[in-house]
């Protein structure tokens, strides 16, 4: 069978270099440009990596225009019907879905890796109580490469899984010791008789005077949430998980990045920019349309939040899901409830921008960020940890890349090059002859 291969011709020298296709098992072919600069003198450029393969992986698939999404090969649509997020992090860890014994071994290990080293506690008073809790989680997610540095060989398949096990299983009490700290609230401690999502609810919302019921369809909407951002191919904050870890940096660390990197607004901060977003347009008194023309301005800054997406140009399909898990929630709590009225701008914001012509030349749909905000507001969760819930879920996607990565005995420093713009060589001026 003829080797697929494409040719570069350089027109001004006539020198031509033959590259090998790569074939996938899914989507675009990519083009092997390895031996590009040793054979040609160039280097490619491609700034914020729209056409760019940095890795190969076998985790997460994404059709951007058919709007689709599989972890290791099942739909989302049906991992968020009938999984768990606790077996979606065992699939994407391990590559397949468990037996019921794995999946009893697997959640055993992780409740047991729930609590965090007595100490940590003490970095969360370095903070002001008004901290953002992604700068707090930033910094206690970081601060655990102190605990589990020393014995730690990134090499070891074994201890890798145990690193990623403590990531999966501390991340809620994490999470929710950021909102209790915000809050002036004493810190819970983790139930090992509670499934993974009702603990987290435990862990933000009990309090010591009274036993914590925790509300089953929370419980269930949470998981059906998490499962939806556990993973999403190489997104910034899974790059800067990537490449942080390339270097052989501690996971956590590594992890920590990545944390940093989804807090930005256009990126893992968007939920909480979606809910400010509605809740601004909610107080101008201005109508959608007036809102919908600021987002087209070139000259303004304001953007729909919420919407678009680099990949995605059809509707994002988690977006789909939360869209009806909302409606659930919300169905179920008094028509006068403060939420409703957000819920209301959202559906009618969608609806507007949908029948615009600049959304649709730009295929701009609503993606994951722009319901979920709406339900974490439903469930007492403050917009300053919509970003945080949106970390919780992806630690899973992130430690299962990085050690997709560090698995790969061919897995290299990740050094990108560039194209230099600067000054020609110059020789130094003395200050008095400036
Ligand atoms: C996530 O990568 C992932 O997988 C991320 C994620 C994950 O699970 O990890 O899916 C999670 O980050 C979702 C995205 C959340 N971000 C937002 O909702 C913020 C608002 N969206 C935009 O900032 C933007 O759409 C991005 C950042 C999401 C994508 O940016 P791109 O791919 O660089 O697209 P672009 O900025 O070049 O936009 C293309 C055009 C531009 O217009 P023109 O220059 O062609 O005239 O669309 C316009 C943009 O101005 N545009 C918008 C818009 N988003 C893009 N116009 C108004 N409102 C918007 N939201």
């Amino acid at each position: 069978m003829t080797k697929h291969t494409v040719t570069l011709t350089d027109n001004l020298t006539g020198k031509q270099v033959e590259l090998d296709v790569l074939d996938p098992v899914m989507g675009p072919k990519t083009i092997d440009i390895r031996r590009l600069h040793k054979e040609l003198g160039f280097f490619t450029y491609d700034p914020g990596y729209l056409a760019t393969a940095s890795c190969s992986s076998a985790i997460t698939y994404l059709d951007g225009d058919e709007g689709t999404l599989m972890y290791r090969g099942y739909p989302i649509e049906q991992l968020a019907e009938k999984s768990t997020f606790l077996e979606v992090c065992n699939l994407l860890l391990n590559g397949d879905l468990p037996t019921k014994e794995e999946q009893e071994d697997f959640s055993s290990i992780i409740t047991h890796h729930t609590m965090l080293h007595d100490q940590v506690q003490y970095f969360y008073r370095g903070f002001r109580r008004d901290a953002h809790p992604m700068a707090t989680m930033v910094g206690v997610v970081g601060a655990l490469s102190a605990f589990y540095h020393d014995d730690l060989d990134i090499h070891d398949p074994e201890q890798r899984m145990r690193s990623a096990h403590r990531l999966i299983a501390k991340m809620p009490t994490i999470a929710a010791w950021s909102y209790r700290y915000h809050m002036g609230l004493p810190f819970n401690q983790p139930r090992n008789n509670l499934k993974y999502s009702e603990d987290f609810l435990h862990l933000m919302f009990a309090v010591p005077t009274e036993e914590y019921v925790v509300d089953p369809l929370m419980a269930k909407a949470l998981d059906v949430i998490f499962i939806l951002h556990a993973d999403h191919e190489q997104n910034a904050s899974t790059s800067t998980v990537r490449l942080a870890g390339s270097s052989e940096a501690n996971p956590f660390a590594a992890v920590a990045a990545g944390i940093a990197s989804l807090w930005g607004p256009a990126h893992g901060g968007a939920n909480e920019a979606v809910v400010n977003m509605l809740t601004s347009i909610k107080d101008s008194g201005k109508s959608l349309e007036h809102w919908v023309e600021r987002a087209k301005d070139k000259d303004d800054h304001f953007r729909l939040m919420g919407f678009g997406h680099r990949v995605y140009k059809n509707y994002d399909p988690r977006a789909k899901i939360i869209r009806e898990l909302a409606n659930e929630i919300l169905d179920r709590l008094p028509p006068n409830n403060p939420h409703q009225k957000l819920f209301d701008i959202a559906r009618e914001l969608e609806k507007v921008a949908l029948e615009d012509e600049y959304f649709k030349e730009r295929n701009l749909y609503p993606n994951v960020d722009f319901y979920s905000g709406v339900i974490f507001l439903s469930m007492g969760i403050p917009v300053s940890m919509f970003t945080v819930m949106f970390a919780l879920a992806r630690t899973v996607g992130w430690i299962s890349q990085w050690n997709e990565m560090m698995s790969d005995d061919a897995n290299r420093i990740g050094r990108p090059r560039q194209l230099y713009t600067g000054a020609m060589k110059r020789d130094y001026v003395p200050l008095d002859k400036r």
